[in-house]
């Protein structure tokens, strides 16, 4: 039976991957690293068939033992955790017929504005991860300290196991994963918009982003794996594994429209029409690192999803998302 070891299952993207397969896969043997013995009793109440490994990343002998053991080793936990991501390699070393699926993000293509101190302007260039995915292999290599675990996964080459990178752009939706069920870029504007009554967009607001129902997202996961497990001959692992996902894009500024308009409608702000710029140190505010997350552009068609995975976004609207979402965080102020 194929072993899947999965890390992240208590967050948001980890626990919709973990819904996901359990539900297109009941019979694949998940193992969960899960750091939190009560989260991991919520993780055991909603999908009792997993096995849970009380560890933390720092635990990288427990990690490569359970690398070592999996046909798939899925990191959703972090895309910075060096060691983790050398704890799997180690456990997957030399067997090409093991799969390592690796969760990073869009703000890969942040490079040059981060360099350039340049937010909210617009980009007109938009990457694609199919016909041009030596460009997009060149701007992981540019940024090597940046991009540390892009890196280190892409200089693994093809003798040992099976690669893949998801670049996630702005992922929104409530998760179904049994603990955060929250994203980040969407549910902390809308929370800065009801404190302050009135919706955020940084500098000129007009960057943008890709954006990806976690549903869509985790149904890329699924695919990913399902191609592992049957062995399907593809163009997908190692230098071609890399991989956007995404239905569409968005600027901040319209996500600041839309979320104006949604709260003045839900009755939470005065008027439909309540949206200001913000300067880069309050957009570090709404999240740790806003001006990245809110500020470049991270425009990543997913192509190479569409056409050798067949996978097809179908979740539910970004308005109608943006909308539950407004609705959930009043909810929590
Ligand atoms: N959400 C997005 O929009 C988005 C988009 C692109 C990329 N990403 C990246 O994808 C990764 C996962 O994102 P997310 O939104 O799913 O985050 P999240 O909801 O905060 O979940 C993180 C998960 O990793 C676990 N974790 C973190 N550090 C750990 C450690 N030292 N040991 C063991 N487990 C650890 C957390 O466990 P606990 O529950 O115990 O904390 C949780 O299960 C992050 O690196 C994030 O930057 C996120």
């Amino acid at each position: 039976m194929t072993q899947i070891f999965l890390t992240g299952a208590t967050g948001y993207i980890g626990g919709e991957v973990l819904h996901a397969l359990q539900h297109a896969h009941p019979d694949y043997e998940i193992a969960a690293l899960i750091r939190d013995n009560e989260k991991a009793g919520k993780v055991l109440a909603a999908f009792p068939k997993v096995r849970v490994v009380l560890a933390d990343l720092d635990n990288v002998e427990i990690i490569e033992e359970e690398s070592r053991k999996a046909d798939i080793v899925i990191h959703a936990a972090s895309n910075k955790h060096l060691e983790s991501v050398k704890a799997i390699a180690n456990g997957l070393a030399g067997r090409q017929n093991a799969y390592y699926i690796q969760v990073t993000g869009a703000s890969v293509l942040a490079g040059p504005e981060i360099d350039n101190n340049s937010y909210g302007e617009p980009s007109d260039q938009i990457f694609d991860d199919l016909d041009n995915v030596a460009g997009l292999r060149d701007i992981i290599r540019a940024y090597k300290d940046r991009r540390v675990v892009d890196n280190y996964i892409l200089d693994l080459g093809s003798d040992g196991p099976k690669t893949a990178i998801i670049f996630p752009p702005i992922i929104f939706g409530t998760g179904k994963g049994p603990v955060n069920q929250r994203s980040v870029q969407v549910p902390s504007l809308a929370r800065a918009a009801l404190l302050r009554g009135v919706s955020l967009y940084l500098g000129r607001g007009l960057s943008r982003w890709g954006i990806v129902h976690v549903s869509d997202l985790a149904d890329l996961f699924v695919k990913l794996v399902g191609h592992a497990v049957n062995g399907t001959p593809s163009p997908i692992w190692n230098e071609n594994g890399l991989f956007f996902a995404e239905n569409g894009f968005e600027s901040f500024k319209d996500i600041a429209v839309l979320i104006a308009k949604e709260a003045h409608s839900l009755g939470h702000i005065d008027s439909p029409d309540a949206v200001q710029s913000m300067n880069l140190d309050e957009a570090n505010v709404v999240i740790p690192n806003g001006v990245v997350f809110l500020g470049t552009n991270g425009q990543g068609r997913a192509l190479r999803a569409r056409k050798l995975l067949g996978w097809k976004p179908e979740g539910e609207s970004f308005q109608k998302a943006a909308q539950e979402t407004i609705i959930a965080e009043a909810a929590q102020l």
